[in-house]
């Protein structure tokens, strides 16, 4: 199962929920793997690994040298999975960007490398429960990749008036990457981020995203700097505040776009702990 979790507006937190929903996935006990097409890596540094350190710069181990394999660039043969990463996290894996993947765009661009990522993924597939795809906030080579790789996209809005313009226009885009390149394509839901509630704004543009029949998902996301907190410590909110209120929100997200019955993770988490202590 892949998901790809696209906006083309930035910001909005494509890479926040990426990994909150794969950290979640991987204490649901899945094997979760966590692809980050973007460039600036946020997702890798989320998951604790810095693309712009040496051992990054010098090991090679990222999504680039998939798209390099395949355009004949690199001299052995190597399955997809020799990139990938183990986090210190159980059941949570990282095949991290790279900062080639700029330089790189142009040439694959022009030979037609669209579909390589779906071939590698494909490959991925199998050795992976969940696999959840970061993107960069642009309609580009990879997130387009990516949209073709899959069949299964989240669509992150920040309750702006000016996401909503973009929401539209990314729509068009991925309707007619849909006619074009995969026409199995839908958007699994819009998953509203930093909703405050309070304000009267967030909760009108929902409600106008509902009556033009939006697939919004019912579970919103609220606002908190536990967020933040949660980047600079590098790691997701499930393992550093658990019962905290977004992470709860969270955990209900996954449990929709799962569809298991709400209070599934609770249930899989108290068994887990009644576990480890009859083993100790
Ligand atoms: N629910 C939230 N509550 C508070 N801050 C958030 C929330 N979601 C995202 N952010 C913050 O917004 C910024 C952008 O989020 P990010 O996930 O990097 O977005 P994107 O990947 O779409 O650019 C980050 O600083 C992040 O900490
Ligand atoms: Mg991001």
């Amino acid at each position: 199962m892949i998901r790809v979790v696209f906006n083309q507006k930035g910001g909005v937190g494509k890479s926040s929920i990426t990994c909150n929903l794969a950290a979640i996935s991987a204490e649901m006990g899945y094997s979760t793997l966590v692809v980050d097409l973007d460039v600036q890596g946020n997702s890798s540094m989320y998951l604790g690994y810095d693309i712009h350190s040496e051992e990054a710069l010098t090991t090679g181990t990222s999504v680039a040298n998939i798209f390099k394999q395949r355009r004949g660039l690199l001299s052995t043969k190597q399955p997809p999975d020799e990139y990938v990463l183990a986090t210190e996290h159980e059941n949570l894996f990282l095949l991290p960007a790279s900062i080639e993947l700029e330089a790189m765009e142009k040439d694959l661009e022009s030979r037609y490398k669209i579909y390589q990522l779906r071939k590698a993924l494909e490959q991925l597939d199998q050795h992976y429960d969940r696999i959840y795809i970061d993107t960069a906030p642009n309609f580009n080579f990879y997130s387009k990749s990516a949209l073709i790789a899959t069949n299964t996209v989240l669509i992150p809005f920040d309750c702006d008036s000016f996401s909503k313009q973009a929401l539209y226009n990314l729509i068009d885009n991925m309707m007619e990457l849909k006619e074009d390149h995969n026409e199995d394509l839908r958007i699994e839901g819009i998953v509203i981020n930093q909703f405050n509630a309070q304000a009267s704004l967030p909760a009108l543009l929902v409600e106008e995203l509902k009556a033009e029949e939006m697939p919004v998902l019912d579970c919103y996301l609220g606002s908190s700097v536990k967020m933040k907190e949660s980047h600079y410590r590098q790691t997701p909110l499930v393992y550093m505040a658990r019962s905290h209120k977004l992470t709860q929100q969270f955990i209900a997200l996954f449990e929709k776009i799962e569809q298991i019955p709400p209070g599934s993770f609770q249930l899989k988490d108290s068994a887990a702990q009644t576990e480890t202590a009859s083993a100790h």
